[in-house]
């Protein structure tokens, strides 16, 4: 086995743990309990392993990267979205960093359609009422939701996510496409994946969109990209998914935009300052609030694993990894 020290900071499903194991890449540090890494815990990392390999939910401080210069080789994350990372500190330092695509684009999209269908359709709502034994029957008026076929989606960010999320809404609900991307998408993919319009702004897809879906990386690019300029754009009553990260929204302009009715529900999987939620979203009872479960399926978070272990191999093995990030 080489000579290398190989730290998980979180638990992986056995399978993934196991694997990495086994492919004897170097010694393996598994922390078990599953905790988050206290500050003192990474500064004491940086000079320990050669290979960190991160989630999303890793508060890395600033000074991590300098005190890691020298010794970390590698941040293999575990995870598609890498904004955790400071990647110029990495870069900077002589850290190389991947990433895992693909493996979560279907699961992901999946779970931003069904907080789309529970938020248009009240099912948080219906549910609570339900189990409190409030249901008074049926009635002509009851717990009335927003019609979701055929009506139109906006989507931020037309990357893989953003592209599953359009095939979904277009082929299995009819929905109209338009999004907004920096890149100038291609008509063929546009074609191919819900006969999808590209607009020239954020404010023009929301103008346009009943449901806006946010599928855009998170980062310093995109903190608060969705601010009161955009709630104000948008058509009255439309509802709000997001998938993504929880910076992009201005969470203060979001809660205006619910009061004023500008935004009738929305349905959210990420948050600012995970998990520790602004406790103003309990209040409301038109937002479904998912614990970061976008790619929570079984086979998808184990072939996270697997990825992430084939991106360690590559690099280990002096080859350029699949999903280089810098
Ligand atoms: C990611 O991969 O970026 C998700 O947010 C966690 O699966």
């Amino acid at each position: 086995m080489a000579d290398r020290t190989i730290l998980v900071t979180r638990a992986w499903p056995k399978e993934a743990e196991e694997r990495l194991v086994a492919e004897r890449l170097g010694t393996v540090t598994l922390r078990h309990p599953d905790t988050p890494m206290s500050r003192d815990e990474w500064m004491a990392a940086a000079q320990s392993y050669d290979v960190i390999m991160p989630t999303v939910s890793d508060k890395i401080p600033a000074e991590f990267y300098p005190a890691a210069k020298g010794k970390l080789r590698v941040m293999a994350n575990y995870g598609v979205g890498f904004n955790h990372i400071d990647i110029d500190a990495a870069r900077d330092n002589g850290i190389a960093v991947t990433n895992t695509p693909d493996v979560l684009t279907d699961c992901t999209a999946d779970l931003a359609m069904g907080l789309l269908l529970c938020a248009a359709r009240r099912i948080g709502e219906g549910e609570r009422e339900t189990r409190a034994g409030q249901w008074a029957g049926w009635r002509p008026t009851h717990m009335i939701g927003k019609k979701v076929s055929g009506a139109t989606i906006g989507i931020i960010g037309f990357g893989r996510i953003g592209q599953a999320m359009a095939r979904r809404a277009h082929g299995g609900f009819g929905m109209r496409v338009v999004f907004q991307d920096a890149w100038d998408v291609p008509d063929e993919i546009k074609a191919a994946n819900g006969q999808a319009e590209q607009l020239g702004s954020i404010t023009e897809v929301a103008a346009e969109a009943d449901f806006l879906s946010l599928h855009c990386p998170g980062g310093a690019d995109t903190y608060k990209l969705i601010n009161a300029e955009v709630f104000n754009a948008l058509k009255p009553g439309a509802i709000l998914v997001n998938s993504a990260r929880g910076d992009v929204v201005d969470e203060d302009a979001l809660f205006d935009a619910l009061d004023s009715g500008r935004v009738a529900a929305a349905g959210l999987d990420v948050y600012h300052n995970e998990p520790a939620l602004d406790p103003r979203f309990l209040t409301y009872g038109n937002i479904v609030l998912a614990p970061h479960l976008g790619s929570a399926t079984d086979g998808t978070r184990a072939a996270m694993g697997h990825r992430a272990i084939d991106n360690l191999k590559a690099f280990l093995a002096g080859e350029t990894p699949g999903d280089l990030v810098t």
